[in-house]
């Protein structure tokens, strides 16, 4: 089995599942419980809050554990543009995002009246800071741009869109990094909320954190016992947010052992992809993640392509996991300014740090005599 769709999620890594079993067992109390097991297995909930967060680089009051990236944005925008309705309604995001986000921004304006700006990217999935600066208002209270984009791996200036807004206190920055997190570094330094989901670094599905800078105010999503800072109410388990230190300790230090081997894999497949007469990258080579490359084959559809790779045991999606059922041409593409056709064919292969040379030789192999074939049958 060649497994290409790192993205939409990965395989759990065996220490993160020994890691899950062992806590679950061992510290299976409420950590809100008084007596000494809740106790223990607090603790051992502090533990995983203080391990996340001196990997991202955070406090750990910062840190509030989530059921993953859905979660963390939803209670990112709604919740931080609900707390700051006072100060204005006026939001600004990109066309590109997930829809955990842009689901969350159009019930925010169809129920609450805020008002949206939709940046258009270039045709590279960029969204440059001029865009950003030149859509702020007087009433501006929250900008949500992402960090990788998770059908064609763009590299957002997620630290330059920070350093501008800096100047605009009352405006929180959200960034939805979860794409980033254990590929690419991102400083939070001028980011009031980051999401993080713990199912795309190989932990488990059913965790992620959301980062909440000290001082920003979020109305909550969850009302209930007032865990996480009060930010998200609900039991807390300490084997998942172990369990996701542990997937996040390991990506980490994975990214620094085989951030080159990733990049020239990703290079190997983008020249072998440009030998291919009929294929078109979607992928910019340059601003983009080592683990994501998309591309089409105008004038085929994606999902026969997919199913015929699925027969040589190689498994790569369609646009993205969410979206892919759904049939719909690429949203992503077609605002970058990609043809219906391309937009239509697009297929999305995504690595780990576990993807071999060899895999990517295969894949490359099974694909153009699949290409091939197809391109013959639409004659
Ligand atoms: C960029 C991005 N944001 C958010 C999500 C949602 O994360 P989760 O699957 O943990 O809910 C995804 C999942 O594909 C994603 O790619």
């Amino acid at each position: 089995m060649i497994y290409l769709d790192n993205s939409a999620t990965t395989k759990p890594y065996d220490e993160v599942l020994h890691a899950f079993s062992q806590v679950a067992t061992r510290f299976f109390a409420n950590p809100s419980s008084l007596h000494s097991l809740g106790a223990e297995a607090e603790k051992v909930l502090t533990q995983a809050r203080r391990q996340t967060a001196a990997l991202l680089g955070a406090e750990e009051s910062e840190v509030i554990f989530t059921s993953g990236g859905t979660e963390g944005n939803n209670l990112a925008v709604k919740g931080s543009a609900l707390a700051r309705k006072h100060h204005g309604k006026h939001i600004i995001t990109s066309k590109i995002e997930h829809p955990s986000v842009l689901e969350s921004i159009k019930q925010l304006k169809e129920h609450f009246d805020f008002d949206v700006t939709y940046l258009q990217p270039d045709e590279y999935g960029m969204i440059t800071i001029e865009k950003v600066e030149e859509a702020i208002r007087p009433d501006t209270i929250l900008v949500s741009i992402m960090h990788i984009n998770n059908e064609v791996g763009t590299i957002q200036p997620i630290e330059q869109i920070g350093e501008m807004l800096a100047s605009y206190p009352k405006i929180a920055f959200h960034v939805d990094a979860v794409q980033g997190a254990g590929k690419v570094p991102l400083p939070l330094k001028h980011i009031d909320l980051c999401t993080i989901s713990g199912h795309k670094f190989h932990g488990l599905k059913g965790c992620g954190a959301l980062y909440m800078k000290k001082g920003v105010k979020l109305l909550p999503m969850l009302s209930g016992g007032e865990q996480e800072m009060q930010a998200r109410s609900g039991t807390e388990s300490a084997a998942l947010a172990a369990s996701m230190a542990k997937a996040l300790r390991m990506s980490t230090e994975r990214y620094k052992s085989n951030r080159e081997k990733m990049n020239r894999q990703k290079h190997f497949l983008l020249n072998g992809l440009a030998n291919m007469d009929t294929v078109q990258i979607n992928t910019p080579a340059g601003q983009s993640a080592g683990h994501i490359i998309n591309f089409s084959v105008p004038g085929t559809e994606a999902e026969v392509l997919l199913r015929m790779l699925e027969q040589e045991e190689i498994y790569v999606s369609t646009t993205s996991a969410c979206s892919s059922k759904r049939k719909r041409s690429s949203t992503v593409l077609l605002a970058m300014g990609k043809s219906g056709s391309v937009a239509s064919s697009s297929i999305r292969v995504s690595l780990s740090y576990d993807t071999e040379d060899k895999d990517l030789e295969r894949f490359l192999a099974v694909l153009e005599a699949s290409v091939k074939k197809l391109v013959k049958l639409a004659r």
